[in-house]
């Protein structure tokens, strides 16, 4: 008896490719996932082809929809880096112009309509950060870590379907079990319920979503997931404020948003800008991380400040948020986090696990503050 696997595959072998192969064997599909009936693949083409490919993944995605007992199917078209030149592949998403991606368009200035909450999930609240590579993620998993160890139940969240990190962070290699047909149920990591679309592809691929996409994504990763009871959910956004960023801050119910940033001024621009976006959509700023803080010398000890410091801490007085703490440039931080084993999960006494959990309190403190029902200054983006 042929598998639905198989159905999807025939179906596919009638998609054809811009120059009229048949999809199946042109060498550009990834794994085909499917579970109870929800269908998921890749075709990975070369950027500078993916205008004409976007077709072919229109048709599959078509094409498969219409095997029986297949209940939904989503076809991601990804770009390889072309090592060719003159060609400059997309790096990120192409998102249509604001309010494309499916979301209600927001009229600036106007109250944003709010997204349902998630039944049983407390507050959720976004890690964020203008750019890549502060320690966003890395951050996200220890503060998650640091709000279990105060006692609340937490689930993670990867919101960065860009660059998922949690399959690396938190040596996650398992996929998903489906429940009752159609739900996910999350991996669990230290005592926390974790989702990341890494799970379900290979998170080197590099990724062009489209705009109605990345919703169907999140809102799977949000909505489809059996996340139980939460206090807390953290969420690991995309890094940037572009429109792909606010279009996810305005989905996701978000009670509060962290900030990361690195002490250097550049970072600290697009923290400033991160903070203005989620004021714009009215999302409280609960704070900002200064990452990569002052460099202790393992081998000396000296302390030395490579990227500056201080930095964000003068920038949250400035922009009236609170200041969060700071967290050193530390070899240790880095060898255990790129090694899935995250320093407050790993090494509870040390230092620096500590200063998560106290950012991990402030965050806290700051969730109570923002539910208390005083009288709430909307900023005007
Ligand atoms: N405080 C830190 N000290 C040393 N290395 C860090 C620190 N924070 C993050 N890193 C390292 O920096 C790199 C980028 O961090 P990551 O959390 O993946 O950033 P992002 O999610 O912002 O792209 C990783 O290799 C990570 O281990
Ligand atoms: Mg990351």
């Amino acid at each position: 008896m042929a598998s639905l696997k198989d159905d999807v595959v025939a179906a596919l072998g009638k998609v054809a490719s811009p120059d009229g192969k048949p999809l199946p064997q042109t060498g550009t599909l990834s794994d085909i996932v499917e579970t109870d009936g929800k269908v998921f693949f890749s075709i990975t083409v070369d950027a500078a082809a993916v205008q004409e490919w976007e077709a072919v993944r229109g048709r599959a995605e078509a094409a498969v929809r219409a095997v029986p007992g297949v209940k939904s199917v989503m076809v991601a078209l990804t770009a390889e880096r072309a090592g060719g030149a003159g060609t400059t592949p997309p790096r990120r998403p192409q998102m249509p112009p604001g309010g494309g991606a499916g979301g209600p368009a927001r009229a600036s200035g106007g109250g944003p309509p709010s997204p349902a909450g998630i039944p049983g999930v407390g507050a959720i609240i976004a890690v964020a950060s203008g750019k890549g590579g502060v320690g966003k993620s890395t951050t996200a998993v220890n503060l998650a870590l640091g709000l279990r160890d105060l006692g609340l139940k937490v689930g993670i969240l990867d919101a960065d379907i860009y660059g998922p990190s949690m399959p690396k962070l938190l040596a996650i290699r398992e996929k998903p079990q489906t429940i009752g047909g159609n739900r996910l149920k999350p991996i669990e990591r230290h005592g926390m319920p974790v989702m990341s679309i890494g799970f379900l592809i290979d998170e080197e691929t590099p990724m062009i979503w489209r705009g109605p996409m990345v919703m169907s994504a999140l809102t799977q990763m949000l909505r489809e997931v059996e996340w139980g009871t939460l206090d807390v959910m953290v969420v690991d956004m995309p890094p940037g404020t572009g429109d792909a960023q606010l279009t996810m801050a305005q989905q996701v119910p978000l009670k509060g948003a962290v900030i990361v940033s690195t002490p250097q001024d550049l970072a600290l621009i697009d923290a400033r800008r991160g903070i203005a976006m989620f004021r714009r959509v009215n999302v409280p700023v609960l704070g900002i991380v200064e990452n990569m803080s002052t460099f202790v010398c393992p081998h000396c000890g000296k302390s030395s400040d490579i990227f500056g410091h201080g930095g964000a801490r003068h920038e949250a007085e400035r922009l009236g948020v609170p200041f969060l703490g700071e967290v050193p440039l530390d070899i240790g931080i880095r060898e255990k986090s790129d090694a899935g084993l995250p320093v407050v999960a790993t090494a509870p006494d040390s230092p620096h696990a500590q200063i998560y959990r106290d950012i991990a309190a402030r965050v806290r403190d700051g969730l109570r503050d923002e539910s208390r029902p005083a009288p709430r200054i909307v900023i005007e983006a």
